[in-house]
């Protein structure tokens, strides 16, 4: 790891992205994760999977993997709250053992260099061995940024009291449905839903 901030940690600029590994039958496995990058050196990036997701798990056992760039909140959505069925259109990642997604608009197969697990989250430091274009990104829009906070929130119900979600998701719903298409809306409702079957199951 170099400074502090290790490898690619010290823009503090995080990308919301969908992460591609290798499950342990070598089937495509799918998560939203955001890995730290610096604009300014993009040859690498840092991951910081929980040590208990299915993602940091994968990399610990084949350390190669595809960072998406997409604007697709709804399979963003359906990502964040459990496998896609069925998965998404993907092909062979050219340069790693892996999968990059057909809808993405941008990727970056990645290898693992370095793993650092002295603190409460793996930092998995990385180098981008390929990188390639698919598609334009649609552009800065309200309701996709709101589906992607309603996404992060939506993964820890375990933890966040659920007043403090339910408040953020009123928030939230405003801008979808002021500036969202039927795919956003779509996303919001199916997260929505989530996180009312999450609180009942806590409640019960
Ligand atoms: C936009 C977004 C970014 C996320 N970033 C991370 C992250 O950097 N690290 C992490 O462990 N979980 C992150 N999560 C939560 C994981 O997606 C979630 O815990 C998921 O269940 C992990 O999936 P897995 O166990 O299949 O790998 C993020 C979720 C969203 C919606």
């Amino acid at each position: 790891m170099t400074g502090p901030g290790g490898p690619a940690g010290n823009s503090g600029l995080i990308l919301e992205a969908l992460v591609t590994t290798l499950d342990p039958g070598g089937a495509m496995h799918l998560a939203p994760m955001g890995p730290h990058l610096d604009p300014a050196d993009p040859g690498r990036l840092l991951l910081l999977p929980y040590p208990d997701s299915d993602t940091g798990r994968n990399l610990r056992r084949h350390p190669e993997g595809v960072v998406h760039v997409t604007d697709d909140v709804l399979l963003l959505a359906r990502a964040a709250v459990g496998p896609v069925e069925p998965p998404p259109p993907a092909f062979p990642a050219r340069h790693v053992r892996g999968f990059v997604l057909a809808g993405a608009c941008r990727y970056h197969e990645f290898r693992v260099t370095a793993v650092d697990d002295s603190g409460p989250r793996v930092r998995l430091a990385a180098e981008v061995v390929h990188a390639g274009r698919l598609r334009d990104f649609f552009g800065f829009n309200r309701a996709k940024h709101a589906v992607v906070e309603a996404a992060i929130l939506a993964t820890r119900t375990a933890f966040l009291p659920a007043e403090e979600i339910a408040a953020e998701y009123g928030r939230l719903a405003v801008l979808v449905a002021k500036t969202g298409g039927p795919a956003e809306k779509e996303a919001f409702a199916l997260l929505e839903a989530h996180v009312e079957k999450a609180k009942a199951s806590r409640q019960k």
